[in-house]
């Protein structure tokens, strides 16, 4: 018995000696670059860049022989299918998003299903071949008053205030859909993702009250460790970039302390923690306003009542995310 173990432990870690192909979506985007440079590092992997613009993605993609760019319409399933089927494809790393041209549905919702579905079945203590770019957040316009309430801090806040165009809900409907279409999935949800703040150690966490900042470069190289951690496989967590901490070498230990679903204690206990994480010193996230920094709240440059309604000025940020997300 101990040699079969020892026989799927040592297939496990070699998986990822082993040559690859694998999809990214989104690859123009600033998160999908960071993906494609990160897995670049290995030298068994192929990417196949599925972008909308091919003229722009030869502009932002590095021009390297593992490097594949090929035009899909992530808003056609029919054209997903047919283009990962027509080349290899091992794994996908999902960082697309927008609206269709219907203006209410996710690209997400409409073909990360049918990508997951059209990749090769693998077996069941295998890594996930599907990981999903998603968003911290994505849960609380749904809950109760009285969740709430007991988790305002993680609540009244910019993006659940304004929600452009209801991207919370439908990207948590992607997130579902996905789980329906494979159990080789993981969803990474990282909370604002903000160019000015560095590289750190990514910190994980569950139960959607995670707050504070994250680094693109550090999701990008979660999203890759998660297509070779077995522990990764079915799980969804919130992750943020802790500021001067340095990232760890290996995030097997991280992946395999995640719950499949987290309990209501773990929950509370870290929000407790959460918030005792974020940037700057008044630690408040509620008196933030969209498009701010923690640090303006510190100077005194933003202070937001707390559940006073969105002011003009983040009406307009929002609207301009919800107007860039058609595009
Ligand atoms: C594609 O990208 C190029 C370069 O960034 C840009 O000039 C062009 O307008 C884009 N085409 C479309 C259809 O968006």
């Amino acid at each position: 018995m101990i040699h079969a173990l020892l026989l799927s432990t040592l297939l496990a870690s070699a998986g990822a000696l082993r040559p690859r192909t694998v999809i990214v979506t989104g690859a123009t985007g600033k998160t999908g670059q960071a993906v494609v440079r990160e897995l670049l590092k290995d030298d068994q992997t192929t990417i196949r860049c599925f972008v909308r613009n091919e003229t722009k993605a030869k502009e932002v993609l590095p021009e390297h022989p593992r490097v594949r760019i090929g035009p899909v319409d992530l808003e056609d399933p029919e054209n997903v299918e047919q283009r990962t089927l027509d080349g290899d494809a091992d794994a996908v790393v999902w960082c697309a998003t927008g609206l269709a041209s219907d203006g209410s549905t996710l690209i997400d919702q409409i073909s990360l299903p049918t990508l997951a579905k059209a990749l090769p079945k693998v077996s069941r203590d295998a890594p996930p071949n599907c990981v999903m770019l998603s968003s911290a957040a994505v849960t609380r316009p749904g809950w109760s008053s009285r969740k709430q309430k007991k988790f305002e801090r993680s609540y009244d806040i910019p993006i659940v205030r304004l929600n452009p165009a209801g991207i919370l809900g439908k990207k948590l409907n992607a997130e579902k859909k996905l789980a329906r279409a494979t159990p080789a999935f993981c969803v990474v949800r990282p909370v604002g993702l903000n160019d000015d703040w560095p590289r750190g150690r990514p910190v994980f966490s569950q139960g959607d009250v995670a707050v504070g900042r994250s680094n693109r470069e550090d999701v990008a190289a979660v999203l890759v460790a998660a297509l070779d951690a077995a522990d990764a496989r079915g799980k969804t967590f919130e992750m943020a970039t802790l500021k001067g901490y340095p990232p760890p070498s290996s995030y097997d230990d991280a992946f395999g302390a995640l719950a499949y679903t987290p309990s209501r204690r773990a929950t509370a206990a870290t929000y407790a923690l959460v918030q005792q994480l974020l940037p700057g010193v008044e630690q408040d996230p509620t008196r933030l306003e969209m498009g701010r920094r923690y640090e303006e709240v510190d100077s005194g440059a933003v202070d937001r009542e707390r559940g006073a309604a969105a002011t003009d000025r983040e009406k307009a940020v929002a609207a301009g995310a919800a107007e860039g997300m058609k595009s």
